[in-house]
């Protein structure tokens, strides 16, 4: 996304975040004409892993604390000037998750999200998953509001406060980066008068014994702080260095601000552009590091190193429009389509996705960010990439869906999100981007369920379906028979007790070296091989519940190719994936026709990444049409993950006025029933 005018800044209030650390660091500040900087109000506060539930609810009593008479004109006629700065603020949340209301100011007297002119949020490095969290929600805001999003390091944040506390000596921030290692970087403090904190050395990360013999020449002189020191000041005062007292070692919101006006003066900060704002990483995944580790063994060299390569990589975009729709983006029109309007975000896994849907359920627009390419070698998905390349994504992606549904941020009436399941690491990103975006347009959030989403996409299909009927879910996650009883109402008949179908499929074929996901490549192959070929364990087939086994089978289908391999035989692939896919298929069928007779209904529905596979399809189409059984399933198009299924489920929880409040955090085993 290029630079415009709405990234551009020199001055106004400006919304300080940062959540790499334990510590959540919020100030409010104000950036006058000529560059100085008055801090507004500040809230440090330990969040000990909760800054995705305590982030907006402390910003929000942060601005009410923030009186509006004191905020002279600027010459701009806006709203800017000055307040008395306010008290560091670390009060705990109250029993139910919300703030003590005693310290906020009437409506109308105090600061408003909407009068942030802009956000400055720390980048780490720190706690990759806490990072991510204020980055998201700093993005959320910043695309609310309208306003430039800027980063600045966290390490850069605490050299800053020390030297607005006075200090002027050399100093060394020594942050945790866990796994017994710490972020050490080296800084020169000048002269109050020169007004320059100057970081000496790049980001890196290493074990503290090697900071101690790194520095040991310039010991005496340097004053060491930072996070780190929580667990190694022992070693570094052994060894001779001085630390800082403690109330310097972690990030404050002033700290953010003072690091920003900085950057503001020497021109150094940043596009403004929320879009491309990234965390600032001094590791790669564990699963990139393995394969540069075992590159280097068969290379007999180190592969080119160096976070910022990984970045290089951009997410495909796939859109997937339902509608003929216009691209023409129009923030003046107020859209005609039918409220309530809903924008809806779905991260669970390893696709980014945002789309809009009308009140008569249309979809307006749907657009999918899908990472496959980045997993694919990793022969299923890496969290840490997945939750990476989320927050590389989301912001254009959920941007394309607005300007593909032809509609603004400000047309909208509900924000929705998946809450879970999924990887926690990767739903936070979404949801934090949602709740940003509910807050700060002052709308309400929909946490919606990621395996009702799949069940929803049946409506696409036939919007007239209704319960009770059964559902049959399968994913890469999942597995499992459902009785809906109604819209909302679910009794899970029976699920896997290990593998789920989607996983078993994925193992299969990285047991093969296929690729993945394995499902695609397997059903392919199936087309053209022999069912009877091979005799695989049809597990629980006779079982008498409606539970699933998958890991015996997989089991079988390796211990076949290791077989072959070790004889020497070359395996006949169509013959292996059809017979694999059939012995699936046997039970699912079985299953499924024993789940709709018990519950004595005449549809399934199928939802899930697997519910795209062609054979399963038509095996229980022939089978339980045997027995007048319905069978429904998404187009190919809706199966797997997508954001419009995510929007479907969330237009009956709007109008059951079902939502989450900003405390809300992601649910990894989110329940159906
Ligand atoms: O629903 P989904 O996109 O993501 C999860 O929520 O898990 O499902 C992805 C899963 C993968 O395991 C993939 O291999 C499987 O769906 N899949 C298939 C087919 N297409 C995708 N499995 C069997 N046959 C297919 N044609
Ligand atoms: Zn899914």
């Amino acid at each position: 996304m290029q630079t415009t005018d709405k990234n551009q800044f020199s001055q106004g209030i400006c919304l300080a975040i940062d959540s790499a650390t334990e510590v959540l660091a919020l100030a409010c500040g104000h950036i006058k004409q000529d560059g100085t900087l008055e801090i507004l109000a500040e809230a440090n506060a330990p969040a000990n892993r909760r800054a995705n539930v305590e982030l907006l609810c402390r910003i929000d009593k942060m601005l009410k604390s923030v009186p509006i008479q004191n905020i002279a004109q600027d010459n701009n006629g806006e709203h800017h000037g000055s307040a008395a700065p306010q008290k560091g603020d670390g009060e705990p949340l109250t029993e139910d998750g919300h703030l003590a209301e005693d310290d906020c100011l009437a409506e109308g007297d105090h600061l408003k999200i909407s009068d942030i002119d802009a956000i400055v949020v720390g980048r780490g490095p720190g706690s990759f998953t806490g990072v991510r969290i204020g980055v998201a929600a700093a993005k959320g805001l910043a695309c609310a509001i309208g306003c430039p999003l800027f980063g600045v390091s966290t390490l850069d944040a605490i050299a800053h406060k020390a030297y607005a506390s006075g200090i002027t000596s050399k100093i060394a921030v020594i942050d945790d980066a866990m796994r017994k290692e710490v972020y050490p970087s080296l800084y020169t403090l000048k002269k109050p008068d020169e007004h320059l904190v100057c970081r000496l050395e790049p980001y890196t990360v290493e074990k503290p014994e090697d900071t101690i013999k790194r520095l040991a020449q310039e010991k005496k002189s340097l004053l060491c702080m930072g996070n780190g020191l929580i667990k190694y000041r022992d070693i570094f005062e052994e060894a001779g260095y001085t630390c800082a007292d403690e109330e310097l070692w972690a990030p404050t919101g002033s700290g953010l601000l003072y690091a920003f006006a900085q950057a503001l003066k020497t021109g150094e900060q940043g596009s403004g552009d929320a879009a491309t704002l990234l965390p600032i990483y001094t590791r790669l995944s564990d699963a990139e590091e393995n394969e540069r580790a075992a590159l280097k063994e068969k290379a007999g060299k180190i592969p080119e190193s160096g976070v910022a390569d990984y970045n290089s990589g951009v997410a495909n975009y796939s859109t997937n429009d339902k509608n003929d729709l216009k691209t023409e983006f129009s923030s003046n029109t107020k859209s005609t389509k039918p409220h309530p309007l809903i924008l809806s975000i779905e991260s669970s896994c390893d696709e980014t996705a945002a789309a809009i849907l009308d009140g008569n359920r249309q979809v307006c627009s749907s657009v999918i960010a899908s990472q496959i390419n980045f997993h694919a070698r990793f022969g299923g998905v890496v969290p840490e990439i997945a939750s990476r390349k989320h927050i590389e994504a989301i912001v254009a992606v959920v941007e394309k869906a607005l300007e593909q549904a032809n509609i603004c941020y400000k047309d909208l009436d509900a924000i929705a999100v998946t809450q879970g399941p999924g990887l926690v690491g990767c739903l936070v990103v979404g949801l934090a981007f949602a709740k940003s975006l509910g807050f700060a347009l002052d709308l309400p959030i929909i946490g919606v369920n990621h395996l009702e989403g799949h069940l929803y996409a049946n409506l696409f299909v036939d919007p007239k379906i209704k319960p009770p009927f059964v559902a049959l879910l399968v994913s890469g996650g999942h597995t499992m028979l459902v009785h809906v009883k109604k819209w909302g109402s679910y009794e899970t008949l029976g699920s896997t007790l290990d593998d789920a179908v989607g996983e078993a499929f994925d193992k299969v074929a990285k047991a093969l070296k296929l690729g993945y996901p394995g499902g695609p490549i397997l059903s392919q192959l199936a087309k053209e091989g022999n069912s009877k070929a091979i005799h695989f364990p049809r597990a629980m087939l006779h079982s008498g519940d409606l539970s699933f086994s998958l890991s015996g089978l997989k089991t079988s289908v390796i211990t076949y190719i290791k077989k072959q391999n070790d004889a020497g035989i070359k395996i006949n692939l169509p013959d292996l994936a059809a017979s694999f896919q059939a012995a699936v298929i046997d039970v699912q069928v079985s299953k499924a026709l024993n789940a709709c007779n018990q519950v004595d209904t005449h549809l399934l529905c199928l939802g899930g990444g697997v519910a795209a596979n062609d054979a399963l399809r038509e095996a229980l189409k022939t089978e339980l049409g045997k027995h007048n059984i319905r069978v429904l399933y998404p187009k190919l198009a809706d199966c797997g993950d997508n954001a419009a299924m995510i929007g479907a489920a969330a237009c009956d929880l709007y109008k059951k006025q079902q939502f989450i409040s900003l405390d809300a955090d992601p649910i990894a085993r989110m329940p159906l029933d």
